[in-house]
């Protein structure tokens, strides 16, 4: 058997597709940038060591430069490298989720350049689970790592498919690499080491429950409350799409959204349970995109499908508020975001 077939059966990769890892490695080797898939959403991905090639990202996304950028690593050992002082829960998160959605905030090595962690003594690192993810980082080599946000201009909904990384960066970007459909569809769970209680900073792929179970102790969420959100203000826009979003409990879904076709708006009304027999008659004015009502499925579909409504002309997205169960908290964080304004 030759090296290359070999290596198929080892990896699952097609001979082109290591081609064009080949490939991307080589670009990122030489300070390009790269967009890759992962199971959350797609990266836009430079080498985590090179200064130049991660100012690109920030020049690309449009990015305020404060704003840290997740270091992408292919095994976890690489920890030691890019960490220093990882308590003991860290590496019992790592060894338990990793390759997963899970992203750990670590005290910084000295060597990793300031433009990663936005000047914070931290570093948020994850290892990523999707085969083409983890063969471009076997293939930049080891001690090697990818800065890599979500391949979406600042603020809005990230890539869960190539298709949208090409229609939103394709021009700037030096490669896209096609991994097909991301997996979970929402950016990975972000935890914080910073206090002696874990934090979870962003609610994403991994829930609170499946973290406190591996550590047999609790863990702090930040603003998980949608009241202390709305008080507070200070949460900015974010994964929002161009549309206007709106967010409404079921009973009140159809309601608006009869009021505003009533002005001539068309609206989008995006649903989870089964609402038809509160639901007006549907025409021009009002569309209906019934989501499925389990929180892996919709949470896989839900950037796909606001970004296909925000090229529909629609002038409001109405949104049914998602259950109130921690299953569901990180598509509320999400929409609560979008809905910010
Ligand atoms: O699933 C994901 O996490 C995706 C894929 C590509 O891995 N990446 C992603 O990156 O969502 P980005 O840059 O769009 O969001 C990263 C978030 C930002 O809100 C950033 O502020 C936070 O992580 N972050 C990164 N490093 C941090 C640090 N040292 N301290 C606090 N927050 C940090
Ligand atoms: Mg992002």
């Amino acid at each position: 058997m030759n090296k290359i077939s070999a290596a198929h059966q080892q990896t699952g990769l097609t001979p082109e597709q290591q081609e064009q890892i080949a490939a991307a490695a080589q670009i990122l080797r030489s300070g390009g940038t790269v967009a890759f898939p992962t199971e959350t959403v797609y990266g836009l991905g430079a080498d985590a060591a090179n200064p130049s090639a991660i100012q690109k990202i920030y020049r690309i996304k449009q990015r305020p430069v404060d704003h840290p950028l997740i270091v992408h690593i292919g095994a976890i050992s690489g920890l030691h490298h890019w960490a220093q002082a990882i308590p003991e829960s860290a590496w019992k998160l790592a060894q338990h989720f990793w390759p997963g959605p899970l992203t750990l905030i670590l005290p910084r090595s000295a060597h990793i350049p300031d433009c990663v962690t936005g000047g914070q003594d931290t570093v948020g690192l994850r290892m990523p689970a999707h085969p083409i993810a983890l063969a471009l980082l076997r293939a930049l080599g080891e001690e090697k790592a990818l800065a890599a946000p979500s391949a979406n201009r600042f603020g809005r909904i990230s890539p869960t498919v190539a298709a949208h990384v090409r229609q939103e960066l394709g021009m700037e970007v030096d490669m896209i690499l096609d991994g097909g459909m991301c997996q979970v569809g929402l950016e990975s769970t972000i935890i914080s080491f910073h206090d002696e209680i874990p934090q979870i900073l962003r609610p994403g792929g991994i829930s609170p429950a499946a973290i406190e179970a591996v550590l047999q102790s609790p863990v702090l969420l930040a603003h998980h409350r949608p009241q202390t959100i709305r008080a507070s203000g200070t949460l900015p826009a974010h994964y929002a799409p161009v549309t206007p979003l709106r967010l409404y409990p079921t009973a009140e879904l159809w309601r608006y959204a009869s009021a505003l076709a009533e002005q001539g708006l068309r609206v989008l009304v995006i649903t989870w349970s089964d609402s038809d027999h509160l639901r007006p008659a549907l025409n021009r004015l009002i569309e209906q995109s019934a989501m499925p009502s389990d929180p892996a499925t919709y949470g896989q579909q839900l950037y796909a499908t606001l970004r296909q409504a925000d090229q529909s002309g629609f002038d409001y997205l109405l949104v049914e508020t998602p259950p109130d169960h921690l299953d569901w908290l990180a598509i509320t964080d999400r929409l609560q975001r979008a809905s910010y304004h």
